[in-house]
């Protein structure tokens, strides 16, 4: 098949459930370069989960080690980089990824995404009374920002992991 050298991280954004670890992992996979995960080095330096960082130390704090650690990997390796769905949020974070990375928004509808988080416990902003509205509201109010990425590659249900990883490198 086709061969890439990647040049700069590819770094998949947007929300929870839209499949950023998991594509990334295929995507990595298959072109035999680093995975990172920055939600997964926060977890490995706080020796805690996410939502536990979230409960004794707050959102701020969790923002403050997201934009370093995706400071720091952005610097350290080119590969591919998934990061957690408001990491592209922040002016800061978008400037470091536009320097060193090429964003690229996994896009969802919203009835996807409820689907794939609506079981897991793991997202501390979905513990609401109502985290589908609020799932919502936080697409709602994202979106354009979202929408700053240099890519866009749109997920469906019927789309397998390895359908994604193929549509993101043919937008590459
Ligand atoms: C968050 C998404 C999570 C994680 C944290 C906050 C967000 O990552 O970083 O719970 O603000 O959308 P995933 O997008 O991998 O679920």
């Amino acid at each position: 098949g086709l061969s890439y050298v990647l040049k700069k991280t590819v770094v998949l954004v947007g929300m929870m459930g839209a499949g950023k670890t998991a594509v990334g992992k295929a995507l990595a996979e298959r072109l035999s370069v680093p995975f990172l995960d920055s939600d997964d080095e926060i977890v490995k330096a706080a020796n805690m989960s996410i939502a536990e960082v979230f409960e004794r130390d707050g959102e701020a704090f969790f923002r403050a080690r997201e934009t370093e650690v995706i400071t720091r990997l952005l610097e350290e390796e080119v590969g591919i980089l998934s990061t957690g769905g408001g990491a592209f949020l922040a002016a800061q974070n978008r400037a470091v990824i536009a320097d060193k990375g090429v964003a690229v928004w996994l896009k969802a509808d919203l009835g996807l995404l409820w689907a794939r988080v609506r079981h897991k416990n793991t997202r501390p902003l979905l513990r609401t009374a109502n985290p589908r509205e609020t799932l919502r509201e936080l697409c709602e109010a994202r979106e354009p920002l979202y929408a700053k990425a240099d890519l866009a590659v749109q997920g469906r249900a019927e789309y397998s992991i390895n359908d994604m990883a193929s549509a993101v490198l043919e937008a590459l």
